[in-house]
């Protein structure tokens, strides 16, 4: 039973609208163990497929996780080409057990440089689990939140420059409409495992109000259990929005 159906003090667990996770940690996890840090990452993907099941079981409307953001290209050749290589077996298995798992899948971030096979899966997997209305998940690939932040502004200015738009009509919500997350709610809790406590360029403009937790748990040993822990360290907050309560 999932831990936020218990009941605290008479009220109900709240369960957010959006989670969002940095899987980090899969390196340290190889390390402690005297394994390449490629095994980190496999054993990282497991623990995203049981979230994304636990995540869709308990109700949950969109999960983000990011996967590889635009900075990770700076990793060595060897560790670029297995994370690569366990994205696309991911993909083709999600296409295969697609209408046994039943979750929508998008994809944030820029995929022209991925490779051709791994960019057509993802958009294979967009367009096929679009029929699905469970869980949405939203993975972030090569996505950077100032990269996106920089395409939204260039492509409102370059409407300005078409005469199709002016400055003033730039609002929050148009801004936020040009971004890839365009139509989903802004993230109400941002879980950043492995004892790291920073938000590394990961959805900059769309955290603004969001909740933050952060747990020593390295990704790869992260399971529902964790993910019930910051739902429940969620639910002590008090919201505000700027404003009083
Ligand atoms: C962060 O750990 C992890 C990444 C940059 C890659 C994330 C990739 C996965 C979870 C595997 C691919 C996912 C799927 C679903 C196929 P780190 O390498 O930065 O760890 P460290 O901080 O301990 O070095």
């Amino acid at each position: 039973m999932p831990i936020f159906n218990k009941k605290t003090d008479s009220k109900p667990m709240e369960l957010p609208t959006h989670i969002a996770i940095i899987m980090d940690g899969n390196g340290r996890w190889a390390k402690k163990r005297g394994l390449p840090r490629t095994a980190g990452h496999k054993v990282g993907a497991e623990a995203f497929r049981t979230i994304a099941n636990y995540a869709k079981s308990i109700g949950l409307k969109y999960l983000t996780v990011y996967a590889f953001s635009t900075e990770n290209w700076k990793r060595s050749q060897e560790e670029v080409n297995t994370i690569m290589e366990l994205l696309e077996k991911y993909l083709r298995e999600l296409l295969r057990d697609m209408d046994k798992n039943r979750v929508r899948f998008c994809f944030f971030g820029d995929l022209s440089r991925l490779s051709p096979t791994l960019r057509a899966e993802a958009e294979e997997t967009a367009e096929r689990s679009k029929q699905y209305d469970g869980v949405q998940v939203n993975f972030c690939l090569n996505y950077g939140g100032r990269d996106e932040i920089l395409r939204a502004a260039r492509s409102f200015a370059a409407k300005c420059a078409a005469g199709e738009a002016r400055p003033e009509e730039l609002t929050d919500e148009v801004f936020s409409g040009l971004l890839y997350s365009a139509g989903v709610p802004d993230p109400d809790l941002i879980i950043r495992p492995s004892g790291e406590e920073r938000i590394s360029n990961f959805l900059l403009w769309q955290s603004a109000y969001a909740e933050y937790y952060f747990t020593d748990t390295l990704w790869p040993d992260f399971g529902p259990r964790d993910l019930d822990l910051a739902i429940e360290a969620y639910n002590k907050r008090s919201r505000r929005f700027g404003g009083v309560k």
